[in-house]
């Protein structure tokens, strides 16, 4: 058969993320790559607990087709959760927060609509915009998070600025309390909506991050959370918080895409979400995490001694960013890597534009504090062999 396909299938093109991880699949290969919670932290326990009390409690209702708005329960639950006033009746449950993104995409982007993004982004939002044929544009960011001069000077018909001013994928930066203040007043004087993305805004190591945006101006923010990294990722559950003005055109579009999220699913997590499950589990996850943060810290500290490469102290999440010295390109590093049984993310499809070929990104919650040790090691060992080859070739190319 000649499939005649859509214009925007040609948009959906396998994530470059996903081919260049292939290599890391290998057996005997420790990831730093995945973006994938600690598994350590599934509470498998309450979720047996919850689907049998479900099944027994409310079977039919649980099987049944339900509002595509969500549990009730839940949608009260997540509105307790959030530290601003929220209506329940403002709360979508997603099927993940990446399904929010989806919605936002159908409902606030045109072919060519600009959208404005951190530099990096979260590359699952590029993927997830990329069929509405935005044009992406890169706003500079520092470590406080984007840079409000430029965010201004590009804000005339932007769409939406797409923020993830907590523990953000890829690089784990934290935007900080003043930065939130002057993003929050330039947006609403430029006029300009507001995505926020805070799946990890809980996993945070010492202190909790400043208020989210759209606790300083909800009219202004969709807010985008996640139930993936404080219970499990698979149960593939998320919620939007959206004004009323905005929130019937993104229920329509779920409507459209997939009726509702599983009912089973909603009644479960809002059962084990009961009498302040996370209010205990949370921290256990915090301080898994930080641990994991610290050996990562310490064993680049050691081991990348006398080599030029930066790299940041997250505050919480799952990941950390660095920068390798002049002349190295992490796609190449990563084959190299990979023979060293390592694996990392290159950074720059991070980028909405031009990436930087020298930054990376490791994630220290999937492996363990012993194997981060070993990959760490084996990375400083594949960067001083990258170096000296590097080395070589210039020197190569300055006698010719
Ligand atoms: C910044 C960001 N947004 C959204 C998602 C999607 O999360 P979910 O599992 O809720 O769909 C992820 C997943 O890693 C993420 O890092």
């Amino acid at each position: 058969m000649n499939w005649k396909l859509a214009a925007r299938a040609a948009k959906m093109n396998p994530s470059v993320l996903r081919e260049i991880l292939k290599v890391t699949e290998r057996p005997g290969i420790i990831s730093l790559a995945g973006g994938l919670p600690s598994p350590k932290t599934f509470p498998i326990q309450a979720f047996a607990d919850a689907c049998a009390e479900v099944l027994h409690n409310d079977g039919q209702a649980a099987l049944q087709y339900a509002a595509s708005e969500g549990y009730a329960p839940l949608r009260q639950a997540v509105a307790d959760m959030l530290q601003w006033n929220v209506d329940p009746s403002q709360v979508l449950i997603t099927t993940g927060s990446q399904q929010g993104l989806d919605l936002v995409a159908k409902v606030l982007i045109d072919p060519g609509s600009k959208v404005l993004v951190e530099t990096p982004t979260y590359l699952g939002a590029l993927q997830a915009f990329g069929p509405m044929e935005p044009n992406p544009v890169g706003v500079a960011s520092d470590d406080e998070g984007v840079v409000v001069e430029d965010l201004v000077a590009k804000a005339k018909d932007a769409r939406f600025v797409y923020l993830l001013p907590n523990f953000q994928n890829p690089t784990g930066r934290t935007m900080t309390e003043a930065r939130r203040a002057a993003v929050s007043a330039a947006a609403a004087a430029a006029d300009l909506p507001i995505v926020e993305d805070n799946p990890y805004g809980e996993l945070w190591f010492d202190e909790a991050p400043p208020l989210p945006l759209a606790a300083r101006n909800p009219e202004g923010v969709i807010y985008l959370g996640s139930f993936s990294k404080v219970l499990a990722p698979g149960l593939r559950l998320g919620f939007l918080v959206a004004p009323k003005s905005i929130y019937p055109k993104l229920l329509q579009a779920k409507q459209a895409v997939d009726l509702h999220t599983p009912i089973f699913t909603q009644r479960m997590v809002s059962a084990v979400m009961k009498d302040g499950f996370l209010e205990r589990h949370v921290p256990t996850i915090r301080a898994l995490y930080k641990r994991q943060r610290d050996a990562m810290i310490a064993a680049l500290q050691r081991e990348m001694k006398g080599l030029d490469v930066k790299f940041n102290a997250p505050k919480g999440g799952m990941f950390l960013w660095a920068r390798l010295p002049e002349g190295i390109d992490t796609v190449t590093l990563l084959p190299k890597a990979v023979e060293r049984n390592v694996a990392f993310v290159p950074g720059a499809p991070f980028y909405a534009g031009q990436g930087d070929p020298r930054t990376l990104r490791l994630s220290f919650v999937t492996a363990s504090v012993e194997e981060i040790d070993t990959a760490i090691a084996a990375l400083a060992q594949t960067l001083r062999e990258e170096l000296a080859l590097v080395g070589d070739k210039k020197l190569a190319a300055a006698q010719i």
